[in-house]
């Protein structure tokens, strides 16, 4: 186990040394951290763990979780591609009714547009003591299912996709969560318990916890991805590879440039922090940096993001995302579709068919 932080007391709670001696939390070992997942990762051995839902992260959760030595069963809708595939890897997998019947944790694995549609009939046949956890707290935080007082809710978000939750745990690591206690039920310290256990069964003990809200986490993450991950990053990437393209420079070398580098930046950033990653580049790069970084990326381009954060915190985005998921998500498959279409899209295949070892 590696480290809880804990946002409200700003605290790292505990903290050892599976990930490196040298890192930065080696004078703050304090030990209810680890006497709580301890505590949690024992409880979850002797309980049933109910995986809903096959695909990005479900089938992470329920394989790591698994070969931790925790009973899973897997739930999904009749007909579901993914449910067959959860029978083919060795689950008991039937629908989600009946697995939520029998389960002492109750893992949302499904998109977060049907939780509204999926989630009622989940809490009504789930046992009274069964405790509900998400992997974002975007369908709670803004209304989208509510559930009654006694029983426990939980969140445990996982900083990053289930392909690397899944790698980095079959390597005898983890990536960081967040985790949430929304309520504790009728038994608060058996919810903590099995959230703590569930973190520690996916391997997230092992690199750190991050303890939060589901406020905080729902926010901060449709944020996150919104500014920079997914759209901020990916429509900076496509505008640079299209300036290249249009003033005439090879689609190739406009995508290895603009795209493609990324992620050698980002690896940087990562390991070393922005000033770091300025000590491992060139002058050049770093003096290009300061004369044309802050002139794209200028004022009107941080209000923009505070307009952005507004309508996540008002709940407009949410509106918006939920309004066209009930049309049959119009907006979400064009976009989809024009990034595939988009010509980037040509130039990336083949920088990638040069590079046999990317994954
Ligand atoms: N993707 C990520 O990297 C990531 C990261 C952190 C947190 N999360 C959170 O993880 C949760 C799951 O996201 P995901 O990306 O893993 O989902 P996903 O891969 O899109 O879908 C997961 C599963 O939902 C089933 N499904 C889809 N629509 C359904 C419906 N109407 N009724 C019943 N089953 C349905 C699918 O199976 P069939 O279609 O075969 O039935 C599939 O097994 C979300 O709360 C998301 O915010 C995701």
């Amino acid at each position: 186990m590696a480290w809880i932080y804990d946002s409200a007391s700003q605290r790292v709670l505990c903290y050892d040394f599976f990930v490196s001696e040298s890192v930065v939390f080696q004078n703050s070992i304090v030990a209810e951290g680890a006497d709580v997942v301890a505590q949690g990762a024992k409880m979850i051995s002797q309980c049933r763990v109910a995986v809903i839902g096959y695909g990005n992260q479900g089938r992470s959760h329920a394989l790591n979780l698994r070969e931790s030595g925790i009973s899973v069963a897997v739930g999904g809708r009749s007909g579901s591609r993914a449910l067959q595939l959860a029978r083919d890897e060795g689950f008991a997998a039937h629908s989600s009714v009946e697995v939520v019947a029998e389960a002492d944790l109750v893992i949302i694995a499904l998109p977060d547009e049907v939780h509204t549609e999926c989630c009622p009939p989940l809490l009504d046949a789930m046992k009274s003591a069964g405790v509900i956890g998400f992997l974002h707290g975007f369908s709670l935080h803004f209304g989208q299912v509510t559930v009654g007082k006694g029983r426990g809710v939980v969140l445990v978000a996982p900083k990053g996709p289930g392909t690397a939750l899944r790698a980095r745990f079959l390597e005898g690591m983890g990536i960081p969560c967040l985790l949430a206690v929304h309520q504790g039920g009728d038994d608060p310290i058996r919810t903590e318990g099995l959230a703590m256990g569930w973190a520690h069964g996916i391997g997230s003990a092992r690199a750190g916890i991050i303890r939060t809200t589901f406020r905080d986490e729902a926010e901060t993450d449709l944020f996150g991805e919104q500014a920079v991950l997914c759209g901020g990053l990916c429509e900076l990437i496509k505008a640079a590879y299209e300036t290249l393209v249009e003033a005439g420079y090879p689609p190739l070398l406009a995508y290895t440039e603009c795209c493609h580098e990324v992620k050698q930046i980002a690896d940087l950033i990562c390991d070393r922090g922005m000033a770091g990653m300025g000590e491992a580049i060139s002058n050049t790069a770093r003096f290009g940096a300061e004369v044309a970084g802050e002139r794209l990326i200028d004022g009107s381009v941080r209000a923009r993001m505070r307009e952005v954060l507004r309508e996540i915190q008002d709940g407009s985005f949410a509106a918006q995302m939920i309004a066209d998921s009930a049309k049959g998500s119009p907006r979400l498959r064009a976009a989809r579709s024009a990034t595939a279409a988009h010509p980037m899209e040509g130039a990336g295949r083949e920088v990638r068919a040069l590079l046999p070892w990317l994954k």
